[in-house]
């Protein structure tokens, strides 16, 4: 049996840190604070836009959310972004993904002011992940390589491999991991959809991060006895046997996968109450580099 990568446990450490940090700045009369905008009614993004919310309220960030309809325009979408980046009490600015077609992005995420960037996107801090220079780190990449120095695991000297080449958690992911910092330095394969024999690298590795968003997608037969399985999926699936209908799974088959490895994430309580940590970590870090506070 797997141990288990408590993402719940090792969020609750970051938070608690957080929240000294965030005590030392109130001192200074210093608050953090974060905008989330949502557009339109997708319902997980409702949920994850209020989880941040809430948990910034819970460690002292100040939390705005954002609500716009789903025919916004593009313009309209900039101009807000543009307001936020020069409001003094805002030091972070996130746009929840995926957002509606008439939405550019790369446009977007280039409208956003670097500095206020905590969920990593923009192409700026992208660039500096890739050259080892980096000012944010994407927090679902982020969160991951965090649950695991949390739990002594270090990526140094092992082959990964990534499924899903996303550009908010593969290709970030795999540009971290191939970095020489503390516990990356590892072998980095991404697979994707132009990827012939899937199961040839799966079987292989070391450690497996999955996030492609197909459910239940990793089968005990990929991977080798002791491999390490990260799950960063979060996927609905019908059932009847329940009183909403469906469940949530991941894109690892837990069941079997379980047996066979030695770590693995559950979802839900794994990587993604990582995410949302590093978020918050990137917030503070945004607030303390726009006051110019010091380490
Ligand atoms: N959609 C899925 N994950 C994320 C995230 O980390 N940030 C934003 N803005 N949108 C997302």
């Amino acid at each position: 049996m797997a141990n288990i990568l408590d993402g719940k446990k090792a969020a609750k450490e970051v938070k608690a840190e957080l929240r000294t940090e965030i005590e030392k700045l109130e001192e200074d009369g210093i608050v953090p604070g974060l905008a989330a905008v949502l557009v339109g009614e997708n319902p997980a993004s409702k949920i994850y836009v209020s989880s941040k919310a809430k948990q910034c309220k819970k460690i002292g960030i100040h939390s705005e959310v954002i609500y716009k309809p789903d025919d916004i325009t593009h313009d309209d979408l900039i101009r807000l972004v543009v307001d936020l980046n020069k409001r003094d009490d805002i030091h972070g600015i996130l746009v929840q993904e995926p957002l509606p077609p008439q939405i550019n992005k790369l446009d977007l995420n280039l409208q956003i002011n670097p500095f206020k960037d905590v969920d990593g996107f923009h192409p700026e801090n992208l660039g500096r992940i890739l050259i080892g220079d980096p000012l944010f780190l994407t927090c679902t990449p982020y969160g991951i390589l965090e649950l695991l120095e949390r739990n002594d695991i270090s990526l140094n000297k092992k082959d990964i491999v990534i499924l899903g080449r996303s550009n908010i958690v593969g290709k970030p992911l795999a540009a971290m991991i191939m970095q020489k910092w503390p516990n990356t330095n590892g072998t980095v394969t991404v697979c994707h959809t132009g990827t012939q024999d899937v199961v040839k690298h799966t079987k292989h590795a070391d450690v497996v991060i999955c996030a492609i968003g197909i459910a239940e997608y990793l089968k005990d037969y990929m991977i080798k006895d002791d491999a390490i399985v990260v799950d960063v999926g979060i996927n609905r699936v019908d059932d009847s046997s329940v009183e909403k209908g469906y469940r949530l799974v991941g894109d690892v088959a837990y069941e079997g996968c379980e047996k066979k490895c030695s770590w693995i994430t559950p979802v839900p309580g794994g990587v993604g109450p990582m995410t949302i940590a590093m978020l918050l970590y990137n917030t503070v870090k945004a607030c303390k580099l726009i006051n110019k506070v010091e380490d």
